[in-house]
């Protein structure tokens, strides 16, 4: 038996996996175990998940692979600070003694590690994978088809901040044929005018995104962002690092610009719940010169023949410039993995090493399945919900029983199976809801999310039914921001956005959430609309929820009309009760 235990650990995104004779067995985010959303906590939660899931321990392991390489580039991160020195002296002398503390990060990695063992059984091997090559093999690896191209762009890996890669089938991992190094950053620079917008960075980069939509073309915000952020004619671009303040762009609570750069863009901008049209065309420039700059390098890597890409590193949650990239001319095939953020680089990090070692790695298909979360047998269920005081009873079809809630008006709770990794629900931990309806985005803020509303929910719809709404085939992460279609504004007005766009997922006949698939399919029947509203199952601030008894305190504290616990229909009343149809 081969056990290697992937990381994420000592910044945002904390997570582990586990990887067994080749099967992903298991993968979790700290955030969701501990409570705390955006958490920067040690994973020890997770570790212990992963490993008791599988009935091991962590003397058990044969390796450990972490996301980050300090020590192994400790001269070349030093060099390149020195190289950048000149654009911002006193900015990279920081980064460069910053670079020195990272170091100690091993010795702190296998002090928290050591807590999982007993008295005298040893550390396993520690791997330190370099940071874009794990989220390279995280894309690469989870690709339904053979890439020759790949992007990864993030805020920063030790050094590379951006990173090209030209694949050859059959060959491992290559270097970078192009890289920026940090702070010359899409990510640094997305995340500094995210702040300047009264955001916090690396955690609402998608809120501006959604502002974006309400933007339009304004010289003064275009003037602010040409100051931050060029692309050249020839697609490379090129970040202004004397605007930053490098050695704050890891930390979200510091500033990430410097004085003059904060004057220069500053602007009456609103506070971030009440975004003025400055905002928004501030937001509009920063996204366009984003796409911009994704397309041009994406271009670049055309030029060189690629055709067939994928694309890893947290700038790859933005949905709509992976739309964009996708109609460059020349791209065949793209793809982003489950989790393109550095929680999914835990799971890259374990590929990477398994792919060095020449051992067997997980297909496809398991890298494609996000349901590798904790997971509650009907015992648990049950035990979770007595002596709470709610009604419930068991159904014999809950996915019936809730497309008809749904059809009925019912904003519902939907938990069933294991819970998923990465970002988006996608079947398991949901808020459901009837797209039909236009009201249906503010009745879900007010009863339960209670979040800005920048773009609507997004719609979960049966993938051979897609196209008719939506201008893709296949989108299962809910990765992509396409264009929908006038048969989509006619009949499902609430998953449509105001420029006319939408963010689905695709739920294929063999979709691993066979409970939700079949709910679709219900909701069809008794509509004739292929689809539902699907959100993730937690209120704002709170993580995904991720056990029965978190669905249970949000089911308590929201305006949810029922929770379905797996086959167990929960209500507040007896009215609901007698409108349930299967009981
Ligand atoms: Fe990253």
């Amino acid at each position: 038996m081969t056990v290697t235990l992937g990381l994420s650990a000592l910044a945002h995104d904390p997570a582990a996996c586990l990887i067994v004779d080749g099967h992903l067995v298991a993968a979790v985010e700290e955030e969701r175990l501990n409570r705390y959303k955006r958490t920067t906590d040690f994973p020890h939660r997770s570790i212990q998940f992963v490993l008791a899931h599988a009935g091991l321990t962590l003397a058990d392991v044969d390796d450990i692979a972490y996301y980050w390489n300090d020590l192994g580039q400790f001269a070349s991160t030093m060099w390149w600070s020195a190289r950048q020195a000149p654009g911002n002296p006193s900015g990279m002398a920081r980064v460069a003694r910053q670079r020195f503390g990272t170091v100690r990060a091993r010795s702190l990695l296998r002090r928290e590690l050591a807590v999982h063992l007993s008295d005298g059984q040893q550390l396993p091997p520690v791997h330190f994978v370099n940071h874009h090559l794990a989220h390279l093999a995280a894309a690469r690896y989870s690709a339904p088809f053979d890439p020759d191209a790949a992007i990864v762009v993030d805020g920063r890996g030790e050094i590379a901040a951006t990173s090209l890669y030209l694949l050859k089938p059959g060959a491992g991992l290559p270097s970078a044929c192009e890289w920026y190094p940090f702070p010359d950053s899409l990510g640094v620079s997305y995340g500094a005018v995210t702040q300047v917008l009264g955001y916090e960075p690396i955690a609402d980069e998608y809120k501006v995104m959604g502002l974006a939509s309400y933007g339009s073309p304004d010289p003064d915000a275009e003037r602010k962002i040409d100051a931050l952020l060029r692309v050249h004619p020839n697609g490379k671009y090129q970040v202004n690092i004397s605007m930053l303040r490098p050695e704050h762009c890891s930390a979200p609570g510091r500033p990430w610009l410097g004085d003059r750069a904060l004057k220069l863009l500053a602007g009456e901008y609103g506070d971030g719940d009440t975004p003025t049209p400055a905002a928004h065309n501030l937001a509009y420039a920063l996204q366009h010169r984003l796409e911009e700059a994704l397309c041009g390098l994406t271009r670049r890597l055309v030029a060189r023949g690629s055709r067939r890409f994928v694309i890893g590193g947290g700038v790859a949650m933005n949905a709509v410039a992976i739309g964009r990239i996708r109609g460059v001319d020349g791209v065949e095939a793209l793809h982003v993995p489950l989790a393109p953020t550095d929680a999914g680089a835990s799971v890259g990090a374990a590929l990477a090493l398994l792919e060095r070692l020449r051992l067997p790695m997980p297909g496809v298909q398991e890298l494609t399945n996000p349901f590798v979360g904790p997971g509650y047998n009907i015992a648990e269920l049950e035990q979770a919900l007595a002596g709470l005081g709610w009604r419930y009873w068991k159904c014999e079809d809950a996915a019936w029983s809730a497309a008809q809630d749904i059809a009925a008006g019912r904003i519902l709770g939907w938990f069933d199976g294991r819970m998923e990794f990465g970002e988006r629900a996608l079947g398991a931990r949901s808020i459901l809801a009837d797209p039909r309806d236009p009201a249906v985005r503010d009745r879900i803020n007010v009863l339960v999310k209670r979040r800005e509303t920048y773009r609507p929910f997004a719609p979960s719809v049966l993938e051979e039914n897609a196209s008719m709404f939506f201008a893709t085939e296949r989108s299962r992460r809910m990765g992509e921001i396409v264009r929908a279609t006038a048969l989509a504004a006619d009949v499902v007005p609430s998953v449509v956005h105001v420029d006319g766009t939408a963010r689905p997922q695709t739920v294929p006949k063999d979709w691993p959430a066979a409970e939700f698939r079949r709910l679709i399919e219900c909701f069809f029947e008794a509509t004739g609309v292929p689809m539902v509203v699907n959100t993730s199952f937690n209120v704002r601030g709170e993580p995904i929820v991720c056990s029965p008894m978190d669905a249970l305190q949000c089911f308590a504290t929201s305006g949810l009309d029922v929770l379905y616990l797996g086959p167990f229909r929960v209500t507040r009343d007896d009215a609901a009760r007698q409108n349930a149809s299967d009981d």
